[in-house]
């Protein structure tokens, strides 16, 4: 909830309290540069006890409610008939209103089946955005991910309030240039994860699903964020600020055929599934459940967490639990522009993020400007965020690399996880390193996978920047936590 002080001053207030915590520790200058080296400048490849704030993901790292916690000590652990799954999927009809449900362990698994029944070589399935492991499993299938979004979107700078719509015009283009047998589904996400979390408009769903309806094309929603687009719709999009966000959401579920969702953001559990209201279409995706994900009734999902994602599903559309990251992240933005820092707006539903591509316009793409600013951001601060640009785009069939449309520096708000205190830690240590941002060069990979690189790549500092970074953490940052750090040096 957004507060005014006295002082005339807007502040997002936690509506919750915290019971159960979790120590962290700010390790010294010295010791965050040996990390970030071993982890060859690749934040996934840290370990938490490298890190002070870990603003990865908000993906399975959210805090849970006592509510859900709950939950999870009363379960039917049957393999078979479980009685937990089908309370599951009375919270699915009652807050998605789908008939029918199958969870499975993660989006990504709902993405491999989805795109194993409905995709193949010579298929296109047009999106208002790609997500990483959707357009690997898209070409995976030998099918085409085709990115159908609006002029505004790839602005990082901008006041257009929905970045994440589709554009309509060229829908229509692809089906005529396609052929509407060619399409193999058409993929709405609520919010456009890579685009910085940006919601699409009720308008402009019902006009793309509209035409997808006119042209007999499948349509899916990823909801994997669903409820901060919900909740935007509510805050932006005129004739739904008097609506509920359970409404909207529902809403925005009635218009689609199939739909799938990352349980692991807005239910803050680990899992996911898949739903639907059409048998015909249920009936397609379920024999392949018990091959990859498990039997019907738990899908790869432990029962306690299926337990606590019906739970995670009645509270997500509580607007003070879909709004808790969004309010948080509109502070965070609106600080880091004023303090004249080039971070993605509008501000979305996910993250603040950081534009490197004007952070850090001396590195060239093939140098990779967002995979710098990441590293150099953990030095500066040991705030672990995530590299979303040209890292986390995988070379092409030909070896070819890909430069990513937009280079960002994904600093994501858990929900119900960080306080203002860390978010003003956070603007304070971007400051200072925008402050010495000509320090921070580019880098090198030194050991590349073949898919999704950005997990398990690893890659080198050129002109060894992070030295010279870390020199000036040191003469210029005061330690706040010496005795901590001590004891981590000591267990390092
Ligand atoms: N779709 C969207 C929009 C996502 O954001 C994610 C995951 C997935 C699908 C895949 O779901 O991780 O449960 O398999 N996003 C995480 C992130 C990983 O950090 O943004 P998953």
């Amino acid at each position: 909830m957004y507060l005014k002080l006295s002082s005339g001053t807007e502040i997002p207030v936690e509506m919750h309290k915290a019971r159960m915590v979790q120590k962290i520790q700010l390790p010294p200058a010295e010791r965050r540069l040996t990390a970030i080296e071993e982890a060859g400048y690749n934040t996934f490849q840290l370990r938490t006890r490298d890190v002070f704030l870990d603003m990865l993901t908000d993906s399975g790292t959210n805090a849970m409610s006592d509510n859900q916690y709950a939950a999870m000590m009363r379960t039917d652990d049957a393999y078979a008939g479980s009685a937990t799954f089908y309370e599951f999927a009375e919270a699915v009809r009652d807050v998605l209103g789908y008939q029918y449900v199958m969870n499975v362990h993660q989006g990504r698994a709902a993405e491999h089946l989805l795109t194993k029944v409905f995709a193949g070589p010579g298929t296109v399935i047009p999106t208002n955005y790609h997500f990483t492991t959707t357009k690997a499993h898209i070409e995976l299938t030998g099918a085409v991910c085709l990115e159908i979004y609006t002029n505004e979107a790839l602005k990082t700078q901008s006041t257009f309030l929905f970045k994440g719509n589709m554009d309509p015009q060229r829908l229509r283009d692809a089906i005529q240039k396609y052929g509407r047998e060619k399409i193999a589904f058409v993929r709405m996400e609520a919010t456009a994860n890579l685009l910085g979390g940006q919601p699409f408009s009720m308008a402009n769903l019902k006009e793309i699903i509209g035409i997808c309806n006119a042209h007999g094309l499948l349509t899916v929603m990823d909801g994997s964020l669903m409820c901060e687009n919900a909740y935007l719709i509510r805050e932006r999009e005129p004739g739904y600020e008097h609506k509920s966000v359970a409404e909207i959401l529902k809403e925005m579920c009635g218009l689609v055929r199939l739909f799938y969702m990352s349980g692991r953001k807005n239910t803050s559990v680990r899992g996911g599934c898949i739903a639907t209201n059409e048998k015909d279409l249920f009936e397609k995706i379920q024999p392949w459940l018990p091959v990859y994900e498990g039997f019907f009734t738990y899908g790869g999902m432990s029962q306690r967490e299926i337990a606590a994602m019906a739970v995670g599903l009645r509270e997500m559309v509580d607007p003070e639990v879909a709004g808790c990251a969004v309010e948080q992240i509109r502070y965070f933005v609106k600080k880091a522009v004023e303090a004249g820092i080039p971070v993605v707006t509008p501000a979305g539903g996910l993250a603040c993020h950081l534009d490197a591509m004007r952070f850090l316009p001396q590195i060239p793409q093939s140098e990779y400007p967002a995979g710098a600013l990441t590293a150099a951001l953990y030095l500066a601060s040991g705030i672990r965020s995530m590299e979303r640009g040209t890292i986390s785009m995988d070379r092409d069939k030909d070896g070819n690399e890909v430069f990513a449309d937009i280079e960002l520096s994904r600093i994501a708000l858990p929900r119900r996880v960080y306080s203002v205190s860390h978010i003003e830690y956070a603007i304070d240590r971007i400051c200072w390193l925008y402050r010495h941002r000509d320090l921070v060069k580019g880098l090198k990979f030194v050991f590349e996978p073949p898919v999704l690189r950005f997990f398990l790549g690893k890659l080198a500092a050129l002109q060894n920047w992070s030295r010279d970074l870390c020199e000036a953490c040191k003469e210029e940052l005061p330690d706040f936590a010496s005795e901590a750090e001590e004891h981590v040096l000591q267990h390092a």
